[in-house]
């Protein structure tokens, strides 16, 4: 896509991926940058460093992504590239409750979903626009000691596969964004995870690499090349794949 002029909104910029992101889209020439979080004293940060406007709203109800982007059509521009980036991690395993599977389930997917509903049939009916869905690397390869963030990411891809594979011929750019650790207030006090096997990367170097994809219609961003080779050994053998994995928990959970 082209960034000139456009009208970009970024959910979870207050912080982290979506701060480095907003920031990035605006050197690379966005003219209005949205920066929506529940944090709205963070947005406000991010938002102060380039011109660009904070809204506060909650990934987690449709009714608050809804309004955003009404909010935004109506009072700035038509919104040329949607970025729904705020996401939850959410540790352990069968034990963890109902309401945090569902809080997880609902920020980590519907608001994608939601997202799609209420921006996707502006952009068809303009002929264009571009969606940027942050899923991780978990979404296509688990998580060790986190269900509920494993699972809800690898339905986050799929979405995004979905997404693309309705209305990527239809004007409407897709791409997810699937990266390995990256520094911010998730992985705070994390760093030497198993996530972070192969580094931790800064998020102003993820957001380039968003930036590349968004100009090229990449659908898969990889920051961490490993991955894609992770990808083929479970494609390859899902026997292999599975013990390289528990393994690795035996490693980084004892
Ligand atoms: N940091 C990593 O290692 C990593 C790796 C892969 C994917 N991701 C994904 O990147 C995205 C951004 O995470 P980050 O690492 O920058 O973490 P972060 O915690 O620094 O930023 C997340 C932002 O989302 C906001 N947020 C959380 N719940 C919200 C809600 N209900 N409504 C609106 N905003 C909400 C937070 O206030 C925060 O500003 C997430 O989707 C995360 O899952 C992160």
């Amino acid at each position: 896509m082209n960034l000139q002029g456009s009208c970009v909104v970024v959910t979870g910029a207050a912080s982290g991926i979506g701060r480095a992101l907003a920031i990035a889209l605006k050197s690379h020439g966005a003219d209005q940058v949205v920066c929506a979080d529940i944090d709205l004293v963070g947005a406000q940060t991010t938002a102060d460093q380039i011109a660009g406007t904070a809204l506060q709203m909650d990934a987690s109800e449709e009714e608050s992504i809804k309004h955003l982007i009404e909010h935004v059509e109506r009072e700035i521009a038509p919104i040329d590239l949607f970025c729904s980036n705020a996401g939850i991690l959410t540790m352990g395993g069968v034990e963890i409750s109902n309401e945090d599977w569902q809080r997880t389930w609902d920020i980590n997917v519907m608001s994608h979903v939601w997202a799609a509903r209420h921006v996707v049939p502006r952009m068809l009916e303009r002929g264009e626009g571009y969606l940027l869905n942050t899923a991780s690397a978990a979404g296509l390869l688990n998580q060790i000691g986190a269900a509920p963030y494993g699972v809800t990411k690898h339905a986050a891809v799929g979405f995004a596969e979905w997404l693309a594979i309705t209305y990527g011929d239809k004007g409407i750019g897709v791409s997810v964004l699937c990266p390995q650790a990256v520094r911010s207030e998730m992985t705070r006090g994390f760093e030497d995870s198993v996530a972070s096997l192969d580094g931790l990367l800064e998020p102003e170097t993820v957001a380039d690499f968003c930036i590349t994809a968004l100009k090229n219609n990449d659908f898969l961003i990889l920051p961490h090349p490993q991955v894609k080779e992770y990808m083929q050994i479970k494609a390859g053998s899902y026997a292999r794949w599975i013990a390289g994995m528990q393994k690795l928990r035996d490693r980084f959970m004892g």
